[in-house]
């Protein structure tokens, strides 16, 4: 049995008392309108998801890169809806004023219009996201166009797509031509025309970033794309260092969680082998005179 068991009973909870603002597709718009920064994360869990929404980061990605950083795949392509779906769930429990994005993962929306449909229509109504993230140009429009008619925001995902990593030939900087960034900027200018609410720029060097945010009335947000952008995304388990492989370019770590959590393990595991851990404090108690009972009939047995 754990802690959260007692939840409710013996341990306190915090007191939320203010009720927040929720952001919306419109207040998105409306930062980038004011030039006031997008902030952005991914989170997976209910436990990261409250503090990443308590700390007032305007959206949170429940994004495919769970395939890599939580279940240990190479790439973000095993992922299914299922699995994906879970996790909304857990983070939709959790967030009261972020917009709460669900990232459609590989091969919902692939290969069949109303399967990507049905998919997106499972992530709003199962998971509890307000939008859906597909990545893609204007090979999404047709489907960008049809979630809107079934009331889905999409926001929209172009330049270093994770999802594509063969046909890309790998984890590559996109966009660095100038026939390359006119094809983005063009993607991009018909997924907003489709109606998308904003747009991820993923790893493209900062000028074409710059370049396709200034053609857009719709907000992009960046994630090795440079400073221009309308905001900021960053994987979670990134800038808390929970990751197992050398880090892009592009990510600032602040703080080293992974470093913290492997000294709270190996003290933990030092205190259970000294039986230091539990203590008199962190043990319930008989009555006293429960434990003399107790002791009187443990006598008598060891007498018999
Ligand atoms: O899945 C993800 O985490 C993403 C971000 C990198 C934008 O798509």
């Amino acid at each position: 049995m754990s802690i959260s068991h007692f939840r409710g009973t013996d341990v306190p909870t915090s007191s939320v008392t203010e009720i927040p603002v929720k952001v919306t597709s419109q207040s998105l718009k409306e930062k980038k309108l004011s030039g006031v920064p997008i902030t952005a994360l991914t989170a997976y869990d209910y436990a990261t998801a409250r503090m990443v929404d308590e700390a007032g980061i305007d959206l949170i990605l429940v994004g495919d890169s769970l395939a890599m950083v939580v279940m240990g795949y190479e790439s973000t392509l095993p992922v299914t809806v299922d699995e994906m779906l879970h996790h909304t769930k857990a983070v939709r429990r959790a967030v009261k004023r972020a917009m709460v994005v669900a990232d459609m993962p590989y091969g919902s929306y692939h290969t069949d219009m109303a399967q990507g449909i049905a998919n997106a229509v499972r992530f709003i109504k199962e998971g509890g996201a307000e939008a859906v993230k597909i990545e893609g140009g204007g090979n999404r429009v047709e489907l960008v166009e049809r979630l809107a008619d079934a009331e889905i925001p999409v926001v929209g995902h172009l330049g270093l797509t994770p999802q594509s990593v063969h046909r890309m030939g790998g984890y590559k900087v996109q966009g660095k031509s100038i026939t390359a960034i006119e094809k983005l900027t063009r993607d991009a200018l018909e997924l907003e025309s489709a109606g998308v609410i904003a747009i991820v720029l993923e790893g493209i060097p900062r000028e074409a970033a710059q370049h396709i945010t200034s053609e857009l009335s719709v907000p992009t947000i960046g994630i090795g794309a440079g400073p221009d952008t309308d905001g900021q995304i960053l994987v979670l388990h990134d800038l808390l260092n929970l990751t197992f492989s050398p880090q892009a370019k592009f990510v600032r770590q602040y703080a080293d969680a992974g470093e913290l959590f492997r000294n709270a393990f190996a003290q933990y595991r030092r205190d259970v082998e000294a039986r230091t851990f539990p203590d008199e404090k962190e043990s319930y108690h008989l009555t006293k005179e429960t434990r003399a009972v107790l002791e009187t009939t443990r006598v008598a047995r060891r007498k018999a």
